[in-house]
């Protein structure tokens, strides 16, 4: 159970200094918030909150679901955004196609990019995969260009791990 006596990253007054630092705070903090809840919208709705309101220089945090073949709008935190993706389209598509991680510096440089916000400039997405099998990805959107570097990618990639644990 989350602790609500310690201050998490997503109340603005966690110490962690250093982005390795704030992700393993937030990694651990969010394992024990979803920890003891076994609904997956539930729990992807607080996790994209809690990545959203933890990191900095965000305009989008949250899931799309893979159904029936497509990726499915699911929690998120910003603006609305486009509801379904087809494989392979767009930043969210190659990440799922791939299953690979999209970190995206200029999101006006990549071919195919979907502008749901127009103050998006850069982009993290990172595919869910439960051993093999994808189930939808976590969709990082920042109005800075450049916003992500690998310690983002890292820390999303090990945030991703956790979130997968708790929705299914
Ligand atoms: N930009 C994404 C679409 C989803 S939104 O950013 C929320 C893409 O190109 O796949």
């Amino acid at each position: 159970m989350h602790d609500v006596t310690r201050p998490a990253p997503w109340t603005g007054s966690a110490s962690a200094t250093g982005k390795p630092a704030l992700y393993r705070d937030l990694i651990q903090e969010l394992d024990a918030l979803l920890t003891g809840e076994r609904d997956p919208t539930a729990n992807a709705a607080n996790a994209a909150a809690a990545i959203y309101h933890s990191l900095p220089a965000l305009n989008w945090a949250g899931f799309y679901f893979l159904r029936d073949g497509e990726l499915v709008l699911g929690p998120f935190q910003g603006r609305p955004a486009c509801v379904r993706i087809p494989m392979g389209k767009g930043v969210c598509g190659a990440a799922a196609s791939q299953r690979q991680t999209m970190l995206v510096p200029d999101v006006e440089a990549f071919p195919g990019h979907i502008a749901c916000d127009s103050a998006s400039r850069s982009e993290l997405v990172v595919p869910l995969l439960v051993g093999d099998k994808l189930i939808g990805v976590l969709d990082l959107d920042s109005p800075e260009l450049n916003r992500f570097d690998a310690d983002d990618q890292a820390g999303c990639e090990a945030l991703a791990q956790v979130i997968v644990r708790h929705l299914t």
